[in-house]
Parts: C-alpha cells; structure tokens; sequence
C-alpha cells in the first residue's frame, strides 16, 4: 500500500480544503487496510448502481457501459492482487473510484451520481456479512452431519451422563451427540432469522435524506438479492443491526462451541479416556512423549473470547450514536471481519474431531455404571412395583446406595436379602432394571435417552438438513 500523502488536497473533496490532511489524520482515518475485504460487494454494488442510473436515464448508455468495463478491469486487477491501494484514498470505496478514473477517465465520476458513501458502505458490509451468513449455514450443516453420523454409530453405546459434572444416569453416546445437534440445529436458524431480517438494501438512501434523482431502488434491490428496499433512508444509512444480530448469533454459537471443545478435552484425558480424538487434530509435546494435546479443542473452546468481544465492541460503538451516519461506524468492520474469521475456522476445526473421534465403548460402558448410576430407576422400580410414593421411594434408596457404599460394591451387587433388611417387600424382578442398558432402554419417554428414541431423532434431522 502506497502512502503518497499528497501535498495537495483530497482530489475527492478538495473543492473546500486549502491543504493535505495531518498524517496523523489519514492514519486514523484511513480504513482502507481492512475494508479492501469488501472489494468485490463495492463493485456488485457499483454494478448495479450503475446499471439503474442507465435504465432511469440518469446516465447514458455509453457512459454506463465504461464505468461497467472499467469494474470488470478493477474486479480483475484485485483478484490478481495487482491493485494499487493507497492510504491516501482512505477506503476501498474512494481507492476504486480513483482507479476507475485512471481507468476511463472523468466519467467515472458520474457513478456517484444519487449515492453517497454512507448508503454505499452499508450496502457493501451488508452483502459481506450475508455472504458469511451463508458459509456459517453451510458449515453448521456440515458440523450437524458429522455429529449425525457418530448418534447413528452408536445409538445404543452407553455412556455416564452427568449433573454438576458427576455421575447422573446413564445415556447414549448418540444421545449425548443429537443433544449438539439441537444446539447447532437452533445456531443455524438464528443466523437464518438474521439473514431474513437483515434482506433489505440501503443502496439509494443516498447520505442520509434520499436522493432528488429519478432512481429505482426495487431495481438496484433485486439486483444485489436484497427482497426489498429499506424503507426510511436515516435508518438505512446508520443501522448496523445485521452485524450485531451476526455477532450476537456468532457468540451463542461459539459458547456451544466451547462448551463441546469443553468436554471432548475432559473426554480425551487419560483420566477419561472416553474418546480418541485423531491426530490429524492433536499435537505432541516437545519435552514428554507420551503427550496427546487437544489443542484444536482447546483454541476452539478459546475462540469465543474473541467472537463475543467483536459483538461487544460493536455494540459499545453503536450504542451512542445519533442518527445517521457517524464517522464511528467505520470501527464495524474489523470485529465482524475476525469473528466472521474466527467462528469459520474453529466450525472447520470441530467439525473434523467430531467426524474423525473414536468413542471408547468398553471404558464409556464401564463408567456408565460407576457412582451408582442406576439408582434412580431403584426408586423408579419401588413406585412401580410396589406402589410407593417416590419420596419414600428415594429414602429407600438412598439406604441400599449407603448400604452398597459401605461395602464398597455397585447397586446390583447388593443381595436380595440385603434389600430387604431395608424393605422387606423388595422382590428379585429388582436386578432387571439395575443394569445401565435397562436403564437407557427404559428411558422411551418423547427426548429421553432410549436408543429407539435416538434413531428417531437422528432420522428426524437426517430428513430436515
Ligand atoms: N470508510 C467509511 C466507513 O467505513 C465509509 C463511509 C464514509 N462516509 C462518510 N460520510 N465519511 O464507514
């Protein structure tokens, strides 16, 4: 990038201004190092803006054709990374224009007939981040298949499911997986609602009051895929709610992130030992050989700090601003350009542990029955069969797990007599539901854990993405 602090004035504005800016100030001011990002949505929006002056009779067809040959050779140029951006232009909306006057001359200047940079970088940011909506469905659709794929392996695998990080009830593998489809399930409709709400276009909102021309904005609309005009041009120029329901999408679906990165890295411990995670996403030590790092579940369960910081530096820049459009809102784009950054890599990242990681059925099967796992359908079992009211049904148990506890054996290695020195109509029917398959077998109610109940989920969802 050129800093050619020209001595003279901005050739953009410099009808009023006797001298070049403070370097200082074009420092400040300049966006053009991440804005260039938005190259190809500011020429889209040229194009279409372009096109509309031409079928209104704003511009002629000759000049019109220019300005379009004249992007076509910008959109070339940047592509090949053969474009000459310059600080001095400030942003990549005046380092196109300037281009495209080197390109074909003064009638370059005609393309900013009815628009103003206010409404034009609105366009382009919006068209950026509804670009992203649809990779980040795109990804979620792909992360929410590879978890499918490892409910469907095993629907039936037993594992220890946990409250307050200690052993609960037993569950399913496949239970456990489907519970993070719901999560991402609800992430892609929350971006989806976004991208619905966010579908209107500013592109003729002009600076902030609309334009005297005769333009068409359901044209240039339709053009750039927007469904409709934003209908009141103050609101048009100085929303930026899109990005912040973007970014507020992106935390929640990076804290479910975080929270799976949470586990697979107790899992993957030896400790644990319930899952392998592949080394194509673990890495040695340099110094212990024995080492298996999570780190891919490690920086993707870090990634939300960044991603929720983005969504609260936006919303802090925004939540003072007079309308319209303030010099503030140039401070959008960067946390939006590295959470959007942010949350594709670690969606990649998760989306190949979940695809690739070996659950260890022997040892998840074992811990499934550690800490008296099955006790509850014990006190289920009293209710049923012997008609007791469950409180009196959980004192019982809450005796034979002691009674187990003090001798240092499971639940079903109780004997039937030791049962009934703590209730004596207790009957040997009581061993069937004291395994941890009775257990997640019993579990049929509508979202419970029974492997039956799994497979329907999983084919639920095999049919909706
Ligand atoms: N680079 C500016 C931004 O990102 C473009 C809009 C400038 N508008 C203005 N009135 N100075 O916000």
């Amino acid at each position: 990038m050129t800093s050619d602090s020209t001595k003279t004035a901005n050739s953009m504005w410099g009808g009023r201004f006797a001298m070049a800016p403070d370097a200082i100030m074009e420092e400040i001011n300049a966006s053009i190092g991440f804005d260039q990002r938005l190259a190809a949505q500011d020429i889209r929006g040229s194009m279409a803006h372009a096109a509309m002056l031409g079928s209104a009779g704003i511009l002629t067809q000759p000049d019109v054709d220019a300005i379009s040959q004249g992007l076509d050779e910008i959109q070339a140029e940047i592509e090949a990374g053969t474009f000459p951006f310059s600080r001095a232009l400030e942003d990549i909306h005046m380092n196109i224009e300037a281009r495209l006057r080197e390109k074909i001359g003064d009638v370059a200047g005609r393309l900013h007939t009815a628009r103003s940079r206010n409404d034009q970088v609105a366009t382009d940011f919006k068209l950026w981040v509804r670009d992203r909506l649809d990779d980040v469905d795109t990804a979620l659709a792909g992360l929410i298949g590879a978890f499918l794929d490892q409910a469907e392996r095993g629907a039936d695998a037993v594992m220890p499911g946990f409250t307050h990080l200690q052993t609960a009830q037993p569950v399913t593998w496949g239970h456990h997986m489907m519970a993070y489809v719901e999560m991402f399930a609800r992430d892609r409709s929350r971006f989806a609602d976004a991208r619905v709400r966010m579908n209107e276009s500013p592109l003729g909102a002009a600076a902030l009051a609309g334009t005297g021309f005769p333009i068409d904005r359901e044209m240039t609309a339709k053009a750039l895929g927007f469904d409709r005009p934003a209908a009141n041009s103050l609101d048009a120029v100085s929303d930026r709610d899109f990005a912040i329901e973007f970014l507020s999408a992106a935390s929640i679906c990076a804290t479910h992130l975080s929270r799976l990165s949470e586990e697979l890295v107790i899992w993957s411990s030896a400790q644990f030992n319930f899952v392998r995670l592949s080394d194509k996403f673990t890495t040695g030590s340099s110094i212990m050989p024995q080492k298996r790092n999570p780190d891919a579940a490690e920086l993707c369960r870090a990634k939300v700090g960044r991603i929720m910081g983005s969504m609260v530096s936006l919303l802090t820049v925004m939540k003072g601003l007079p309308l319209a459009y303030s010099k503030d809102m140039q401070e959008d784009k960067e946390p939006v350009f590295d959470a959007a950054d942010s949350l594709g890599l670690a969606l990649s990242a998760m989306t190949g542990m979940v695809r690739d990681m070996e659950p260890n059925r022997e040892r998840l099967h074992a811990a499934a029955g550690h800490g008296f796992s099955t006790a509850t359908d014990l006190a289920d079992w009293l209710v049923r069969e012997l008609n007791m009211p469950f409180r009196d049904a959980h004192h019982v148990t809450g005796s034979l797990v002691k009674m187990a506890e003090d001798k240092g054996v499971a639940l079903e290695a109780l004997s039937l007599e030791d049962m009934r020195s703590v209730e004596p109509s207790i009957t040997a029917a009581v061993f069937d539901v004291l395994s941890v398959e009775s257990s997640t077998r019993s579990r049929t109610s509508y979202g419970g854990t029974a492997p039956e109940r799994v497979r329907e989920q999983a084919a639920r969802w095999r049919s909706e993405i």
